[in-house]
């Protein structure tokens, strides 16, 4: 028998354990009332009816069109899934029932059996959650972020717009590599010039790694499956998680002992990982270093791949949206003029090129279907039974896409933040969705938003982002954005040149000071 045999073979005896087991213990179809979703099928529920292959966001609210709701309840071996697809809802859910729904699911690949449990992003609700999540967030709170972080991203920044001038076809890589060197800077005070770094590659490394296998695994289905010895037939994700495993280790304790080593030495710059160390914090228990080295490591793994993802959707938005950029760019040469780059103390001045951030965000959603929470009780809502241990999924992208909500929301149109006649505020700021929800909400959103509107505005300052194939080209057709957790999207053309000729020179000028 081949080992993929074996192993289906295996788990053909497990689904009939737990599919007796389910019917023994509760019946294939619940005696109580839930929320609408398609009608579960006998013995697997509706497995059959979650999407798959590709832009699951937009099959779901295709699936909530169908159904007439904005909350769909389904199952799967066992197993509720909440799928949230209005903005309403999930406000009334992850935001004022926060001490149901803020758990994560139990993840036995990357959590378990990888150990990513250390990480933040994945950890149960609970005790270590409050701590490390407490601390996450007064670290990046809008005040640190305006005086400690700012002047690291203001250098990245130029950093990338001369990386950018001497070769505009590596757009992702000196993406890639400012997300990622103003991280370095923020946690470790280290200074990273190529993506040769040492720190940043192993960071690297552990995503391709992940990105290798995305989405549920078998042992996820059967957690009994983590028991089986990696030498087992068919038991191949053992020492895929093995090595996950090693990685995740390297990744975080490579950068903290550089970071001990030149504290020991007084070479250290201060950063997130030094105050951890000198200051005391409470970490309710959690041995200090333990707890500094996880809390540095978090914030490369959340923070690099989406602030890369918006600025990607931004360079896409500019090649199909150019009357937008010329706009963009007629405000930049009011307020900033051509000579100087622009600056934070310029932003309340540059309202249309703030749109344009807060647009990207919406156009494309970065985490389209967020992290998913779960619940650590059962709950009622809408008179429907949401058991305990619900999955639940934010539908981010369809919430931004509310046409309810945003009018013709295809389009890229920073305007429909404006106030109107009809709509005194403008069309709702898409950070009330895009960064999640509750006492999950993104930590990093006031870093992500200041880091993202900094690159923007100088990107747009110094270079004329155009389309070879044309004004507009083909629109995003053909273009496709990836499933997972941090959505990119299919290449695309693109052509970068300096937008004025004394462009590169302000950009020389700006990195001698
Ligand atoms: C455009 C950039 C970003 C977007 C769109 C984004 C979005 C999100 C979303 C949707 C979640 C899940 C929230 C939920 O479960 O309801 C999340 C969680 C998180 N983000 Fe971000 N994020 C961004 C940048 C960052 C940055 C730069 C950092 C670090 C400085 C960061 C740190 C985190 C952390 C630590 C969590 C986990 C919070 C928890 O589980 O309690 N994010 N983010």
């Amino acid at each position: 028998m081949s080992e993929f045999s074996e192993l289906r073979y295996l788990c053909g005896s497990l689904v009939a354990v737990l599919l007796a087991s389910i019917l023994l213990t509760r019946g294939w179809r619940s005696k109580h009332r839930h929320l609408p979703g398609p009608p579960p099928k006998f013995l697997v529920g509706n497995l059959k009816d979650l999407p798959t292959g590709g832009h699951e966001w937009d099959q779901y609210a295709k699936m909530s069109e169908l159904y007439g709701s904005d909350v769909l309840y389904m199952t799967a071996l066992g197993t509720g899934l909440l799928v949230i697809n209005s903005f309403e809802a999930a406000h009334d859910l992850l935001d004022k029932r926060g001490s149901v729904y803020s758990d994560r699911p139990r993840l036995v690949m990357i959590k378990e059996l990888m150990k990513w449990d250390w990480n933040l992003i994945l950890m149960s609700y609970g005790k270590n959650f409050t701590t490390y999540r407490r601390v996450v967030q007064q670290e990046f709170q809008p005040s640190t972020v305006a005086e400690l972080y700012r002047p690291i991203m203001a250098t990245e920044v130029i950093a990338l717009l001369d990386r950018l001038l001497r070769s505009p076809e590596d757009l992702i890589q000196h993406f890639r590599l400012m997300a990622g060197a103003i991280i370095m800077m923020v946690t470790y005070g280290h200074k990273v010039d190529s993506v040769d770094d040492k720190y940043v590659a192993l960071a690297e490394a552990v995503r391709e790694y992940s990105a290798q296998r995305p989405g549920t695994e078998l042992v996820d289905v059967f957690p009994i499956l983590k028991y089986l010895p990696s030498w087992f037939p068919g038991a191949g994700f053992q020492k895929y998680a093995a090595i996950g495993k090693k990685l995740s280790i390297q990744m975080r304790s490579a950068p903290f002992k550089m970071i001990k080593d030149r504290l020991a030495s007084g070479t250290a710059s201060p950063s997130l990982a030094s105050r951890l160390l000198h200051q005391s914090v409470d970490t309710g228990g959690i041995d200090q270093d333990q707890f500094a080295q996880n809390t540095c490591a978090v914030v490369y793994s959340a923070g690099a791949d989406t602030t890369l993802a918006a600025m990607i959707n931004f360079i896409l938005a500019m090649t199909l949206y150019p009357e937008v950029q010329e706009r963009a760019q007629r405000e930049l040469d009011d307020v900033v003029g051509r000579d100087r780059l622009p600056n934070f103390s310029d932003k309340g001045r540059l309202p249309y090129v703030s749109n344009v951030v807060k647009e990207t965000l919406r156009w494309k959603a970065v985490a389209p279907l967020g992290v998913p929470h779960a619940t650590v009780s059962d709950d009622v809502y809408r008179d429907g039974y949401v058991p305990k241990g619900t999955t639940v999924i934010a539908n981010i992208s369809a919430m931004l896409h509310d046409p309810s909500v945003y009018s013709d929301p295809d389009t890229f149109s920073p305007d429909r933040f404006s106030p109107t006649d009809q709509k005194s505020e403008g069309e709702p700021d898409p950070a009330r969705a895009a960064f999640g929800f509750g006492r999950r909400i993104c930590p990093g959103r006031f870093f992500a938003e200041d880091s993202l509107w900094l690159a923007v505005a100088s990107l747009l300052h110094v270079f004329a982002i155009t389309n070879p194939d044309g004004r507009g080209g083909n629109g995003v057709k053909g273009i496709r954005w990836s499933s997972g957790l941090v959505s990119l999207p299919s290449p695309f053309p693109y052509k970068l040149e300096p937008r004025f000729s004394k462009a590169p020179e302000l950009v020389s000028a700006a990195e001698r000071t």
